[in-house]
C-alpha cells in the first residue's frame, strides 16, 4: 500500500527505532492481514499494526512468520483508540483504514506521533456513498476536513479516495 525507499512497503506508520540505528519504523494504525494476504512487507525498518481482532492479529501473524517478517512487525491486541495515546516516539508514516466513529480521536493521535514531514495515508474516507447509515460518517467528514487545514497537512487525494498527507 505504500512505499518508502529505503524503509517499508505497508499497511501502517512509521518512525525510527533506537534500536535499528539508520533504519526506520512503521506503525500500522490498526488493520493487519484480515484478508488473507500479508498486509506488510518490511525490507528495513519496523512496523507496528494495532489489531482489536484476536483472529485476525492471529491470521495476520501466521502470515508475517511465513514472510519471515515476524521480527519486524509487531501486532499490537486491542483498540487503536486505546493504544494510540500510549505509544511515544514519532513515526515517519502512518496508514489509517479503521472504524470511522474513531477516526478524530485517531488523527488526534497521528498528529501528535508523526514526524513534521512525515506520511499518513487515509483510506475508507468516503464510506458513506456505500453506506450511509453507516456509524462515524460524521467523524470522518470532520477528518476529511482536518487533513485539508493547511497549518497541519498537505493533503492530496488519489482517485480512489485515499488521502495523501504530509505532516506540516
Ligand atoms: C478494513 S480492515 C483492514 C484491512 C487491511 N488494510 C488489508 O488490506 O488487509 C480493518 C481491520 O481493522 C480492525 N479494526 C477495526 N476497527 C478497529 C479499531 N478501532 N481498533 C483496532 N482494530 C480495528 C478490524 O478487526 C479489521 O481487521
Amino acid at each position: 500500500m505504500c512505499t518508502l525507499s529505503r524503509t517499508v512497503r505497508c499497511s501502517g506508520p512509521l518512525r525510527p527505532h533506537p534500536e535499528h540505528a539508520g533504519s526506520s519504523k512503521s506503525v500500522a494504525a490498526w488493520d493487519t492481514a484480515a484478508s488473507g494476504s500479508p498486509t506488510a512487507q518490511v525490507h528495513r525498518g519496523i512496523l507496528e499494526t494495532i489489531e482489536r481482532d484476536e483472529e485476525h492479529a492471529k491470521i495476520a501473524r501466521d502470515h508475517f512468520k511465513a514472510e519471515g517478517l515476524d521480527d519486524r512487525i509487531k501486532i499490537l491486541l486491542g483498540l487503536g483508540a486505546n493504544i494510540l495515546p500510549a505509544l511515544q516516539g514519532t513515526y515517519d508514516l502512518i496508514y489509517f483504514d479503521t472504524d470511522p466513529a474513531e477516526s478524530l480521536i485517531d488523527l488526534e493521535q497521528f498528529e501528535r506521533l508523526l514526524r513534521p514531514g512525515g506520511l499518513l495515508m487515509s483510506t475508507n474516507l468516503f464510506l458513506g456513498q456505500y453506506a450511509p447509515d453507516l456509524p462515524g460518517l460524521d467523524k470522518t467528514a470532520e477528518y476529511r476536513l482536518r487533513i485539508l487545514d493547511s497549518d497541519r497537512w498537505l493533503t492530496a487525494y488519489l482517485p480512489d479516495g485515499t488521502a495523501l498527507s504530509i505532516r506540516g
